[in-house]
């Protein structure tokens, strides 16, 4: 079975040597994740948060895109908006700054997007989503993908019909999460489904929802019979995720995830970054991964009480520096 992806664009085709991408995840997956995720998975296609077609026309929004060309390996850049001229202005941007792919949301239910006409209202308005594929792939030279979910209020409006369209406008990609918007994020994602719809189509389609490990990646993989699987939730906490999930589907033995002692300097590494990339305010950011990767050993909810509430990053690395010294001495971590 080939790991490999091939993405067709206007002037230029990528492939990608990897079949487990990372979702776009709001407020998760800005540079300094990225740059954490990739020691583990050096072949995937990491997906930017979801950045506003005018925040990169006013230019507060490039800071997020800038110097994707510099990163060790592909990065798409997802576009929400439903403007055509702003978002083919923007994927221009992007694709100037290094961007992969580019991608467009069709799938986001939050609702204030949702009200504009972006994100998931996109599946009921399936002209102007046509129109927003074709103006994309018109102004760009690579690839141009959708991330969209199963239907806007329930599974019979026809999605194959949406996704059909939005191939022959010229995408070179779908990814379908595998929930409608009115779902959100309850119940089980439908792989089923995508495996009925992967059918249909003859770009690739990416299967995405629930995909919490490497057993679970492959038995989506076999039952969607789908050219991939992106990961969302999985990651939060776990950085190494990808990387574990993308080695059991190549069939490479020997996977290590992160010790104790491991995931700790991880968090100081990531911490030591994100105050390099943002300053003070890069402590604030640090504290919701700090929360979701400090877990599961002794004291770990001591630790991540103290750590949240800490107001100066020299005193987080102390605190996890005399954490790592204390698990040593109790022989919880073993060097
Ligand atoms: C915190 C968070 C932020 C998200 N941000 C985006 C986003 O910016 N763009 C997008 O298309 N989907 C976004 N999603 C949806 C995910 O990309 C993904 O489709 C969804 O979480 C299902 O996959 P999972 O079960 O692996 O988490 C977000 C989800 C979460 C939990």
């Amino acid at each position: 079975m080939s790991s490999n992806i091939k993405l067709i664009g206007k002037g230029i085709t990528r492939i990608i040597k990897s079949k487990v991408m990372l979702s776009p995840l709001a407020g998760v997956t800005d540079k300094v994740f990225r740059k954490i995720v990739r020691k583990w998975a050096p072949d995937s296609l990491l997906f930017t948060e979801m950045i506003n077609a005018s925040s990169l026309k006013k230019g507060f929004g490039t800071m997020k895109i800038k110097n994707l060309e510099l990163e060790k390996g592909p990065v798409g850049v997802q576009i929400f908006d439903n403007r055509l001229f702003a978002v083919s202005e923007a994927a221009k941007q992007a694709e100037a700054y290094g961007a992969y792919v580019i991608d467009i949301n069709m799938g986001c239910p939050v609702k204030k997007i949702a009200k504009k006409g972006g994100g998931s209202a996109l599946i009921k308005d399936r002209k102007l989503a046509v129109e927003l594929v074709k103006r994309v792939v018109e102004a760009v030279q690579i690839p141009v993908t959708v991330k969209t979910r199963l239907g806007w209020d329930n599974k019979e409006e026809n999605i194959d019909d949406f996704l059909l369209r939005i191939q022959n406008a010229g995408a070179a990609m779908i990814t379908l999460h595998g929930r409608t918007r009115k779902q959100g994020f309850s119940g089980n994602a439908d792989w089923e489904m995508i495996g009925k719809l992967k059918e249909k189509l003859e770009i690739p389609l990416i299967a995405n929802g629930d995909i919490k490990n490497p057993s679970d990646a492959i038995n989506c993989l076999k039952q969607t019979n789908a050219d991939g699987v992106m990961i969302g939730r999985a990651i939060l906490g776990s950085p190494w995720k990808l990387g574990e999930i993308d080695y059991a589907i190549k069939e490479i033995k020997g996977f290590e995830e992160p010790n104790i002692e491991q995931k700790l300097f991880l968090i100081i590494e990531h911490l030591e970054e994100l105050i390099k990339e943002k300053g003070d305010h890069g402590l604030l950011i640090a504290r919701k991964h700090i929360s979701w990767t400090c877990k599961s050993f002794p004291g770990a909810t001591k630790l991540r009480n103290n750590l949240v509430r800490s107001i100066d990053h020299k005193e987080v690395k102390e605190l996890i520096n005399s954490t790592i010294k204390t698990l040593k001495k109790e022989q919880i971590i073993l060097s």
